[in-house]
Parts: C-alpha cells; structure tokens; sequence
C-alpha cells in the first residue's frame, strides 16, 4: 500500500452561480458528495448574469437544501475559480450536464481551467433524466412571471425565491 493514501481526502469543488439553486444542483451535489470526502460548493459570480438572490441569499439557501449530506460545505468564492480550488487543496472540479447542448460550455470551461492547472481534473456528472429541462434561468423567468415554481427548487430555496420577489415587488 501506498503510504499516506489511507488518510488521503478526496476534496471537490463544485462551482457555479446557483441563482437560485434547483432540484438538478441539489441532485449532482447528492452524486457527488458520494464520490468525494469533501464537496465545498462554490457561490462564484458569472458576470454575463443579472443577478436574481443576493450572493448571501444563495449561500443560505445551498447550506439549508445540503444540511443532510455530511461533508459538504457551502462558501463564496471570488476571483479565479482555479485559485480557490487550489487554495482549498481540492484536485476536483464537479459540474453538472443536462443535455448535449450543455456540453459545448463545459468543455470549453474544462480546457480553460486545465490550461490554467494541469493537476485538476474536471468531473462531469449527468443529473436525473426528470430534471434535464431544469436550469436557474427558466426558475428565474417563471418565478418573475408570476409561474408556480416550488416544484423546480428545493423547499428551502422556493421560500427564499418568493421572498426575493416580495422585495422586487414592494420597491
Ligand atoms: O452556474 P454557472 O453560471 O454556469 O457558473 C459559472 C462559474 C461561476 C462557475 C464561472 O463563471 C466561474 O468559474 N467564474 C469564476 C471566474 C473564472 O474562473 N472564470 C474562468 C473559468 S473558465
């Protein structure tokens, strides 16, 4: 046996803008978090999207949909998203796949990040057929819209979206 790799952590960051987080983020981080010691979500900021939650919002919203899975963390990130995998000591990038038109953006992602570093691997986990329709935008538009949106979003997130929309609406 190679020594050291009994008490070796597999740590992964799984990153993303989870504005708000649906039932497929909540579906790869339940896959992930059995394929890893360690997933630390990562709230990061994509700046070609106007934001819906507040960065603290989503945060919230990730902790209370997660409290259940051991081993999973909840964090903003700012910057680079290689540097704050590597300040995590993490050797995993999760990121979830819907269909085939998701997969463009990903590769590009995941060869950008691995020119960036080389010693990082990108995993990409396919979420349950039921929500390959699922994404933040569609949940953003119908919530906006006046849709009835509490069956594409954990418990704990709908709540928080139906806040953020009282808000909008009283200012
Ligand atoms: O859920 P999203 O919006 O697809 O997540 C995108 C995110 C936040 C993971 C991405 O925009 C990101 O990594 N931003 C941090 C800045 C960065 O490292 N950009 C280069 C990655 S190719």
């Amino acid at each position: 046996m190679v020594e050291g790799v009994a008490h070796m952590h597999r740590i992964a960051i799984y990153p993303g803008s989870f504005d708000p987080p649906t039932l497929g983020h909540l579906d790869v981080i339940e896959r992930a978090a059995r394929l890893f010691d360690r997933l630390i979500i990562g709230v990061g900021v994509n700046t070609s999207k106007a934001p819906f939650l507040t960065m603290d919002e989503r945060v919230e919203a990730l902790r209370a949909c997660t409290s259940h899975l051991p081993g999973v963390e909840v964090e903003l990130f700012h910057g680079l998203l290689i540097d704050y995998v590597r300040t995590k000591n993490a050797k995993a990038i999760v990121r979830g796949l819907r269909a085939t038109a998701d997969f463009d953006y990903e590769f590009q992602m995941a060869m950008v990040n691995r020119r960036l570093a080389e010693e990082i691997e990108t995993v990409l986990l396919m979420t349950k057929w039921e929500h390959s329709y699922l994404s933040s935008s569609i949940v953003r538009e119908v919530a906006l819209l006046g849709g009835d949106f509490t069956g594409l979003v954990p418990p704990a997130v709908a709540d928080m979206v139906a806040e953020a929309l009282r808000r909008r609406g009283s200012s």
